[in-house]
Protein backbone atom coordinates (compact mmCIF):
# COMPACT_ATOMS: atom_id res chain seq x y z
CA UNK A 1 0.00 0.00 0.00
CA UNK A 2 1.50 3.22 -0.84
CA UNK A 3 2.09 5.87 1.96
CA UNK A 4 -0.53 8.05 3.29
CA UNK A 5 -0.02 11.60 2.76
CA UNK A 6 -1.60 13.30 5.73
CA UNK A 7 -2.33 16.74 7.56
CA UNK A 8 -2.85 17.52 10.98
CA UNK A 9 -4.42 20.78 12.56
CA UNK A 10 -3.97 20.53 16.41
CA UNK A 11 -0.96 18.01 16.22
CA UNK A 12 0.57 19.67 19.20
CA UNK A 13 -2.53 18.80 21.64
CA UNK A 14 -3.28 16.03 23.98
CA UNK A 15 -5.35 14.30 21.38
CA UNK A 16 -2.89 15.33 18.22
CA UNK A 17 0.07 13.76 20.30
CA UNK A 18 -1.65 11.24 20.11
CA UNK A 19 -3.09 10.63 16.95
CA UNK A 20 0.29 11.53 15.19
CA UNK A 21 2.41 9.00 16.92
CA UNK A 22 0.21 6.33 15.89
CA UNK A 23 -0.43 7.71 12.14
CA UNK A 24 3.73 7.85 12.17
CA UNK A 25 3.60 3.79 13.51
CA UNK A 26 1.26 3.09 10.63
CA UNK A 27 3.89 4.81 8.14
CA UNK A 28 2.16 8.08 7.17
CA UNK A 29 3.95 11.02 5.58
CA UNK A 30 2.47 13.57 7.96
CA UNK A 31 2.15 17.74 8.29
CA UNK A 32 1.96 18.76 11.76
CA UNK A 33 0.21 22.38 12.35
CA UNK A 34 0.16 23.95 15.33
CA UNK A 35 -0.71 27.52 15.82
CA UNK A 36 2.86 28.77 16.29
CA UNK A 37 3.68 27.44 12.43
CA UNK A 38 -0.11 27.90 11.11
CA UNK A 39 -2.06 30.02 12.75
CA UNK A 40 -5.59 28.85 11.10
CA UNK A 41 -6.93 32.50 12.31
CA UNK A 42 -4.83 34.45 9.70
CA UNK A 43 -6.82 33.86 6.45
CA UNK A 44 -4.50 32.41 3.85
CA UNK A 45 -2.54 30.25 6.67
CA UNK A 46 -2.80 27.39 4.70
CA UNK A 47 -1.96 28.40 1.51
CA UNK A 48 1.74 27.25 2.30
CA UNK A 49 0.40 23.30 2.17
CA UNK A 50 -1.49 23.80 -0.90
CA UNK A 51 1.16 22.40 -3.08
CA UNK A 52 0.89 19.07 -1.59
CA UNK A 53 -1.20 16.55 -2.28
CA UNK A 54 -3.37 15.17 1.12
CA UNK A 55 -4.91 11.96 0.99
CA UNK A 56 -6.68 12.53 4.94
CA UNK A 57 -6.80 16.06 6.94
CA UNK A 58 -7.57 15.38 10.34
CA UNK A 59 -8.85 18.93 11.93
CA UNK A 60 -8.30 18.90 15.40
CA UNK A 61 -7.43 23.00 16.07
CA UNK A 62 -9.72 24.18 18.34
CA UNK A 63 -8.99 27.12 20.99
CA UNK A 64 -10.71 25.86 23.91
CA UNK A 65 -9.87 24.95 27.67
CA UNK A 66 -12.10 23.06 30.54
CA UNK A 67 -13.56 24.05 33.30
CA UNK A 68 -15.60 27.58 33.23
CA UNK A 69 -13.34 28.71 30.59
CA UNK A 70 -16.17 28.20 27.62
CA UNK A 71 -18.14 30.47 30.05
CA UNK A 72 -15.57 33.15 30.61
CA UNK A 73 -14.81 33.75 26.82
CA UNK A 74 -18.03 33.22 24.41
CA UNK A 75 -17.27 36.03 22.22
CA UNK A 76 -13.83 35.41 21.98
CA UNK A 77 -14.35 31.55 21.06
CA UNK A 78 -16.85 32.22 18.59
CA UNK A 79 -14.70 34.62 16.86
CA UNK A 80 -11.74 32.60 17.10
CA UNK A 81 -12.96 29.07 16.48
CA UNK A 82 -15.09 30.38 13.93
CA UNK A 83 -12.26 31.46 12.01
CA UNK A 84 -9.92 28.19 12.33
CA UNK A 85 -13.18 25.99 11.07
CA UNK A 86 -13.96 28.41 8.06
CA UNK A 87 -9.72 29.08 7.15
CA UNK A 88 -10.23 24.66 7.05
CA UNK A 89 -12.76 24.18 5.48
CA UNK A 90 -12.23 26.92 2.47
CA UNK A 91 -8.62 25.21 2.14
CA UNK A 92 -10.39 21.97 2.01
CA UNK A 93 -13.24 22.56 -0.73
CA UNK A 94 -10.72 25.20 -2.59
CA UNK A 95 -7.40 23.35 -2.32
CA UNK A 96 -7.82 19.68 -1.46
CA UNK A 97 -11.18 18.15 -2.38
CA UNK A 98 -9.65 14.74 -2.97
CA UNK A 99 -8.81 14.25 0.93
CA UNK A 100 -11.68 13.20 3.53
CA UNK A 101 -11.88 15.79 5.92
CA UNK A 102 -11.72 14.38 9.88
CA UNK A 103 -12.86 16.55 12.33
CA UNK A 104 -13.60 17.00 15.88
CA UNK A 105 -16.91 17.13 17.42
CA UNK A 106 -18.03 17.70 20.75
CA UNK A 107 -20.61 16.00 23.49
CA UNK A 108 -21.63 19.15 24.77
CA UNK A 109 -23.61 19.93 21.05
CA UNK A 110 -26.05 17.28 22.26
CA UNK A 111 -28.69 19.38 23.79
CA UNK A 112 -29.47 18.28 27.90
CA UNK A 113 -32.18 15.60 28.08
CA UNK A 114 -31.11 14.26 24.68
CA UNK A 115 -30.01 10.60 24.32
CA UNK A 116 -27.04 11.92 23.00
CA UNK A 117 -27.39 9.72 19.61
CA UNK A 118 -25.71 10.83 16.48
CA UNK A 119 -29.03 11.93 14.47
CA UNK A 120 -30.02 14.69 17.40
CA UNK A 121 -26.59 16.56 17.05
CA UNK A 122 -28.13 19.08 15.79
CA UNK A 123 -31.25 19.35 17.52
CA UNK A 124 -32.69 21.98 20.21
CA UNK A 125 -29.83 23.80 22.06
CA UNK A 126 -27.11 23.20 23.96
CA UNK A 127 -26.50 23.84 27.41
CA UNK A 128 -26.37 27.78 28.22
CA UNK A 129 -22.48 27.35 29.72
CA UNK A 130 -20.66 25.99 26.89
CA UNK A 131 -23.27 27.20 24.35
CA UNK A 132 -21.05 28.84 21.83
CA UNK A 133 -18.27 26.67 22.25
CA UNK A 134 -20.61 23.82 21.19
CA UNK A 135 -22.07 26.03 18.24
CA UNK A 136 -18.95 26.28 16.51
CA UNK A 137 -18.49 22.51 16.68
CA UNK A 138 -22.02 22.24 15.40
CA UNK A 139 -21.48 25.09 12.62
CA UNK A 140 -18.30 23.07 11.55
CA UNK A 141 -20.59 19.98 11.12
CA UNK A 142 -23.21 22.11 8.70
CA UNK A 143 -19.88 23.76 6.82
CA UNK A 144 -18.75 20.24 6.32
CA UNK A 145 -22.32 18.67 5.23
CA UNK A 146 -22.53 22.09 2.90
CA UNK A 147 -19.58 21.35 0.92
CA UNK A 148 -20.14 17.87 0.94
CA UNK A 149 -23.63 18.69 -0.32
CA UNK A 150 -22.32 20.67 -3.04
CA UNK A 151 -19.21 19.57 -4.16
CA UNK A 152 -19.60 15.59 -3.07
CA UNK A 153 -16.31 16.03 -0.59
CA UNK A 154 -16.35 13.28 2.15
CA UNK A 155 -15.72 13.78 5.58
CA UNK A 156 -16.23 12.06 9.00
CA UNK A 157 -17.07 14.04 11.92
CA UNK A 158 -15.94 12.31 15.16
CA UNK A 159 -17.78 13.05 18.88
CA UNK A 160 -15.81 12.07 21.42
CA UNK A 161 -16.61 11.87 25.40
CA UNK A 162 -13.83 13.38 27.21
CA UNK A 163 -10.41 12.07 26.68
CA UNK A 164 -8.40 10.97 29.00
CA UNK A 165 -4.50 9.14 29.22
CA UNK A 166 -0.76 10.06 29.71
CA UNK A 167 0.84 12.71 27.99
CA UNK A 168 -1.62 15.64 29.02
CA UNK A 169 -0.55 19.44 29.13
CA UNK A 170 1.35 20.73 31.94
CA UNK A 171 1.23 24.29 31.28
CA UNK A 172 -1.13 25.87 33.53
CA UNK A 173 -4.47 25.49 31.43
CA UNK A 174 -7.34 24.80 33.12
CA UNK A 175 -7.44 20.43 33.27
CA UNK A 176 -10.57 18.35 32.16
CA UNK A 177 -12.13 17.20 35.35
CA UNK A 178 -10.20 13.83 35.64
CA UNK A 179 -6.80 15.14 35.43
CA UNK A 180 -7.99 17.96 37.76
CA UNK A 181 -9.14 15.00 39.72
CA UNK A 182 -6.51 12.85 39.85
CA UNK A 183 -3.64 15.94 39.93
CA UNK A 184 -5.36 16.93 43.40
CA UNK A 185 -5.49 13.84 45.14
CA UNK A 186 -2.26 12.76 44.56
CA UNK A 187 -1.40 16.57 46.02
CA UNK A 188 -3.07 15.60 48.60
CA UNK A 189 -1.21 12.99 49.51
CA UNK A 190 2.17 14.04 48.67
CA UNK A 191 1.95 17.34 49.59
CA UNK A 192 -0.62 17.47 52.33
CA UNK A 193 -3.18 19.61 50.86
CA UNK A 194 -6.92 19.52 51.42
CA UNK A 195 -8.60 17.99 48.54
CA UNK A 196 -11.42 19.85 47.55
CA UNK A 197 -14.23 18.81 44.71
CA UNK A 198 -16.31 21.04 42.77
CA UNK A 199 -20.25 19.73 43.35
CA UNK A 200 -21.62 17.39 45.28
CA UNK A 201 -19.77 14.76 43.61
CA UNK A 202 -23.04 12.76 42.36
CA UNK A 203 -22.32 14.43 38.58
CA UNK A 204 -22.05 11.87 36.16
CA UNK A 205 -19.12 11.50 33.45
CA UNK A 206 -18.00 9.22 30.80
CA UNK A 207 -14.05 9.04 29.44
CA UNK A 208 -12.33 7.54 26.77
CA UNK A 209 -8.78 6.50 27.08
CA UNK A 210 -7.18 8.49 24.22
CA UNK A 211 -5.33 6.13 22.44
CA UNK A 212 -8.80 3.66 22.61
CA UNK A 213 -10.18 6.90 20.48
CA UNK A 214 -7.18 7.37 18.22
CA UNK A 215 -7.80 3.50 17.18
CA UNK A 216 -11.22 3.75 16.66
CA UNK A 217 -10.73 7.17 15.00
CA UNK A 218 -8.08 5.63 12.54
CA UNK A 219 -10.41 2.52 11.59
CA UNK A 220 -13.41 5.37 11.31
CA UNK A 221 -11.71 7.30 8.76
CA UNK A 222 -10.57 3.98 6.64
CA UNK A 223 -14.75 2.72 6.18
CA UNK A 224 -17.18 5.66 6.89
CA UNK A 225 -17.35 8.64 4.46
CA UNK A 226 -19.37 11.39 5.46
CA UNK A 227 -21.31 10.81 8.13
CA UNK A 228 -20.97 11.80 12.34
CA UNK A 229 -20.10 8.93 14.95
CA UNK A 230 -19.36 9.39 18.71
CA UNK A 231 -16.85 7.66 19.92
CA UNK A 232 -17.00 6.55 23.82
CA UNK A 233 -16.70 4.36 26.67
CA UNK A 234 -20.80 3.48 26.30
CA UNK A 235 -21.18 4.45 30.50
CA UNK A 236 -20.59 6.87 32.74
CA UNK A 237 -19.89 6.93 36.35
CA UNK A 238 -19.96 9.59 39.40
CA UNK A 239 -17.02 12.25 40.18
CA UNK A 240 -17.65 9.96 43.45
CA UNK A 241 -16.68 7.03 42.00
CA UNK A 242 -14.03 8.53 39.80
CA UNK A 243 -12.07 9.67 43.10
CA UNK A 244 -12.89 6.44 44.93
CA UNK A 245 -10.62 4.54 41.94
CA UNK A 246 -8.11 6.98 42.14
CA UNK A 247 -7.56 7.34 46.25
CA UNK A 248 -7.55 3.37 46.13
CA UNK A 249 -4.83 3.98 43.69
CA UNK A 250 -2.74 6.44 44.98
CA UNK A 251 -3.32 5.21 48.89
CA UNK A 252 -5.40 8.58 50.06
CA UNK A 253 -8.45 8.25 52.29
CA UNK A 254 -11.17 8.92 50.63
CA UNK A 255 -13.09 9.87 53.29
CA UNK A 256 -10.62 13.25 53.28
CA UNK A 257 -12.52 14.45 50.04
CA UNK A 258 -14.13 18.03 50.62
CA UNK A 259 -17.49 18.51 48.07
CA UNK A 260 -18.02 22.32 47.14
CA UNK A 261 -21.58 22.44 46.02
CA UNK A 262 -21.14 25.96 45.36
CA UNK A 263 -18.67 25.66 42.25
CA UNK A 264 -19.81 25.40 38.61
CA UNK A 265 -20.18 21.64 37.88
CA UNK A 266 -22.01 21.43 34.24
CA UNK A 267 -23.87 18.73 33.31
CA UNK A 268 -25.41 16.25 35.60
CA UNK A 269 -25.19 13.47 33.18
CA UNK A 270 -23.05 13.03 29.67
CA UNK A 271 -22.76 9.60 28.21
CA UNK A 272 -22.76 9.18 24.55
CA UNK A 273 -25.11 6.42 22.94
CA UNK A 274 -22.49 3.90 20.89
CA UNK A 275 -24.60 1.75 19.48
CA UNK A 276 -23.52 3.16 16.13
CA UNK A 277 -19.66 2.58 17.09
CA UNK A 278 -20.66 -0.55 17.99
CA UNK A 279 -22.01 -1.42 14.57
CA UNK A 280 -19.55 -0.04 12.81
CA UNK A 281 -16.61 -1.70 14.76
CA UNK A 282 -17.89 -4.64 16.30
CA UNK A 283 -14.33 -5.30 17.59
CA UNK A 284 -14.20 -2.44 19.54
CA UNK A 285 -13.59 -2.69 23.03
CA UNK A 286 -12.69 0.08 25.17
CA UNK A 287 -10.15 -0.35 27.98
CA UNK A 288 -10.99 -1.04 31.11
CA UNK A 289 -11.38 2.49 33.71
CA UNK A 290 -8.93 0.95 36.29
CA UNK A 291 -6.39 0.32 33.57
CA UNK A 292 -6.71 3.52 32.09
CA UNK A 293 -6.45 5.89 35.62
CA UNK A 294 -3.23 3.93 36.46
CA UNK A 295 -1.18 4.48 33.19
CA UNK A 296 -2.88 8.18 33.60
CA UNK A 297 -1.71 8.23 37.63
CA UNK A 298 1.76 6.62 36.60
CA UNK A 299 2.10 9.53 34.35
CA UNK A 300 1.49 12.62 36.45
CA UNK A 301 4.15 10.85 39.08
CA UNK A 302 6.73 10.47 36.29
CA UNK A 303 6.09 14.15 34.53
CA UNK A 304 5.53 15.29 37.94
CA UNK A 305 2.46 17.13 36.41
CA UNK A 306 0.39 17.12 39.92
CA UNK A 307 3.08 19.42 41.17
CA UNK A 308 1.51 22.15 38.47
CA UNK A 309 -0.62 24.57 40.01
N1 LIG B 1 -9.75 16.58 25.00
C1 LIG B 1 -11.02 16.21 25.02
O1 LIG B 1 -11.49 15.56 25.98
C2 LIG B 1 -11.92 16.53 23.87
C3 LIG B 1 -13.26 16.17 23.94
C4 LIG B 1 -14.12 16.50 22.89
C5 LIG B 1 -13.62 17.13 21.77
N2 LIG B 1 -12.30 17.46 21.72
C6 LIG B 1 -11.82 18.14 20.50
O2 LIG B 1 -10.66 17.47 20.03
C7 LIG B 1 -9.75 18.42 19.48
C8 LIG B 1 -8.39 18.26 20.15
O3 LIG B 1 -8.53 18.42 21.56
P1 LIG B 1 -7.25 18.50 22.50
O4 LIG B 1 -7.71 18.12 23.86
O5 LIG B 1 -6.10 17.79 21.88
O6 LIG B 1 -6.98 20.08 22.47
P2 LIG B 1 -5.68 20.88 22.95
O7 LIG B 1 -4.77 19.99 23.71
O8 LIG B 1 -6.18 22.13 23.57
O9 LIG B 1 -4.96 21.24 21.57
C9 LIG B 1 -5.47 22.25 20.75
C10 LIG B 1 -4.63 22.30 19.49
O10 LIG B 1 -5.16 23.33 18.66
C11 LIG B 1 -4.08 24.16 18.25
N3 LIG B 1 -4.54 25.53 18.01
C12 LIG B 1 -5.20 26.37 18.88
N4 LIG B 1 -5.38 27.58 18.30
C13 LIG B 1 -4.85 27.48 17.04
C14 LIG B 1 -4.71 28.40 15.97
N5 LIG B 1 -5.15 29.68 16.06
N6 LIG B 1 -4.10 27.98 14.83
C15 LIG B 1 -3.64 26.72 14.73
N7 LIG B 1 -3.72 25.79 15.71
C16 LIG B 1 -4.33 26.19 16.86
C17 LIG B 1 -3.09 24.12 19.41
O11 LIG B 1 -1.82 24.55 18.98
P3 LIG B 1 -0.74 25.13 20.07
O12 LIG B 1 -0.23 23.94 20.84
O13 LIG B 1 0.30 25.76 19.23
O14 LIG B 1 -1.51 26.10 20.94
C18 LIG B 1 -3.16 22.63 19.75
O15 LIG B 1 -2.35 21.89 18.86
C19 LIG B 1 -10.40 19.78 19.66
O16 LIG B 1 -11.07 20.11 18.46
C20 LIG B 1 -11.40 19.57 20.76
O17 LIG B 1 -12.48 20.46 20.65
C21 LIG B 1 -11.45 17.18 22.73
Amino acid sequence: MSQLNILVTGSSGFLGTHLCAALEARGARLARLNSRNCDLTRQGSLDAYSGERYDLVYHLAAWTQAGDFCLRHPGEQWIINQRINTEVLDWWAAKQPQAKLVFMGTSCAYAPGSKLREDEYMDGEPIESLYTYAMTKRMLYQGARALQRQYGLRYLCAVPSTLYGPGYHVDGRQMHFIFDLIRKIIRGKELGEEVVLWGDGHQKRELVLVDDFVAALLALAGRVDSDLVNIGAGEEFSIRSFAGHICRIVGYAEERIRYDTSRYVGATSKCLDVAKLKRLLPGYRPSALEAGLRSTIAWFYESKAYLQR
